[in-house]
């Protein structure tokens, strides 16, 4: 029945266990939102209305793609109030999945078998299981002496328990399918505990009505995680970051230090491309073909083109043309706009300017609010002195321009096409095509002044 389903996500829990200001369902997971995650899954699997269950003031519908339908859980405590909420919004009948928000690791893969166990064993409910986990922090599934399930206990609910129920290792993972009509007439019936209604109460509801409740069990541990705590929240990062490296290594990139290297939700590489030891990826950062990134460099909302290098290089909001090269000990930050073939050194930082093709800048430098042209080569230790403590001002410098070691940049200022500069000038006028600018005290040398120093005095 792919495309048949209606997908309700709990989103409207406490997060209490986070000890957050941030609703749980929000926290990232290698860069996306977890809620994310799972509507990204259930889109993958074939869903039809996704309808995302928030509550009113906590942020999180407004982050939510317009696709997804939100209703709001005004009142009422618990996974059944939650559903509940989504009543008016969801379909009488057909079928419908539950999934729950923190659990940001769920496959498409294991949504479609779900629904397909839930069809094949014609149930009245379906659930998804593992006997992976530490069943702490899970409910644990009951089973009937004919093997459906009878109940879930939760963790909290286990003084009760005799030791063989105890040692019950199967737990549910806060996945179900449903038939709607069903889930809405067994929510009506399902009693408060604790001052919560539990989605879970259904369970002995639909048994008592002659329904079946079976469990599809999986052994997918990676998929199977959910974050109350934030060691939880630790652990399935830690599979979600290596899940998407093993997808960018399916597509042709090599990553040479799996474990310190980090490549974030929506970030695109190219095949040919070699990640090595220390890298982070973030935002909305594509990488091209064949480029060499790291090792040791953190790249943000950055574009770079093919054959770029990167070592031990910081970069946010920055363009990077093909065969660039940068590092080691590079800094862009924003609206840097490095050409092709272009090369930023060691100890160099670089904002809001655009530096040419071919042009070098390869030693201990600040460009900010510059544009360079092509084929330059600014030499050691050059700054653009761009505030004037109220404005910012742009530094002009031609092609195929070299400037001297130390020089300074006293901006507005430009300098010609072919020109050169002075070492240690600070150039505060125009250089015009060609010149020299050179501007620095002349030499004074004091004839015997060191045998005059050594001299006893008297
Ligand atoms: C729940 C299940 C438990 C299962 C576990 C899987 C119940 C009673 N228990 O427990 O059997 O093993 O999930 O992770 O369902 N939520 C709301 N509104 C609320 C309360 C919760 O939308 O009022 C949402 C939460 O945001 C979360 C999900 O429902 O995404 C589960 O809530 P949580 O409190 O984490 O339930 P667990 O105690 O983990
Ligand atoms: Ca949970």
């Amino acid at each position: 029945m792919p495309g048949d389903f209606t997908v309700l996500i709990m989103a409207a829990g406490h997060g209490t266990r986070m000890r957050s200001d941030l609703p749980k369902v929000l926290h990232p997971v290698c860069g996306k939102a977890m809620v994310e995650w799972v509507i990204d899954a259930a889109r993958q699997a074939g869903a039809g209305d996704v309808i995302c269950i928030t509550r009113p003031g906590d942020g999180v519908a407004e982050g939510l793609p317009d696709s997804v339908t939100v209703a709001e859980q005004r009142e009422g405590e618990g996974t059944g109030a939650a559903v509940l909420a989504a009543r008016e919004a969801a379909p009488a009948e057909g079928a419908v999945l539950v999934l729950s928000g923190d659990h940001p690791l769920l496959s498409a893969e294991l949504i479609g078998q779900v629904v397909d166990t839930h069809g094949r064993e014609g149930a009245a409910a379906t659930l998804l299981a593992t006997e992976e986990l530490d069943p702490a922090g899970y409910g644990r599934i009951m089973r009937a002496p004919d093997g459906s399930v009878e109940r879930i206990v939760e963790t909290k609910y286990t003084e009760g328990l005799g030791t063989e129920e105890l040692a019950t290792r199967e737990v549910n993972l806060g996945t179900y399918a449903f038939e709607a009509s069903d889930l809405w007439s067994a929510l009506d019936e399902v009693s408060e505990e604790r001052d919560e209604v539990y989605l879970t109460g259904v369970f002995p509801i639909l048994r008592e009505r002659g329904g079946r409740v079976v469990s599809h069990l999986t052994t997918d541990v990676s998929s199977a995680m959910g974050v109350n705590t934030r060691a939880d929240l630790m652990e399935v990062d830690r599979l979600a970051v290596r899940r998407l490296l093993d997808d960018h290594a399916r597509e042709g990139v090599t990553v040479l230090g799996p474990d310190s290297t980090r490549i974030e939700a929506g970030v695109t590489v190219g095949a040919d491309t070699t990640i090595w030891p220390g890298v982070t990826l973030r935002g909305e950062t594509s990488i091209g073909k064949g480029c060499e990134i790291g090792p040791q460099s953190t790249i943000t909302d950055s574009t770079l083109s093919d054959g770029v290098k990167a070592v031990h290089s910081f970069l946010t909001e920055a363009t990077v043309e093909p065969g660039a090269s940068l590092g080691p000990f590079a800094y862009l930050r924003p609206g840097a706009h490095i050409g092709e073939g272009a090369k930023i050194g060691t100890f160099v930082e670089v904002k809001n300017s655009n530096i040419g093709a071919g042009t070098k800048v390869p030693h201990l430098s600040y460009l900010g609010d510059a544009d360079v042209g092509a084929n330059s080569n600014i030499g050691a230790g050059n700054i653009t002195a761009n505030y004037d403590g109220r404005r910012k001002h742009r530094t002009t410098i031609g092609d195929g321009v070299k400037t001297g070691v130390d020089t300074s940049f006293v901006a507005p200022v430009s300098v010609g096409d072919g020109a050169y500069t002075g070492a240690g000038s600070v150039i505060a006028e125009d250089v015009p095509d060609g010149a020299l600018g050179i501007a620095r005290p002349e030499q004074e040398n004091v004839e015997g002044y060191a045998e005059r120093k050594e001299q006893p005095p008297g």
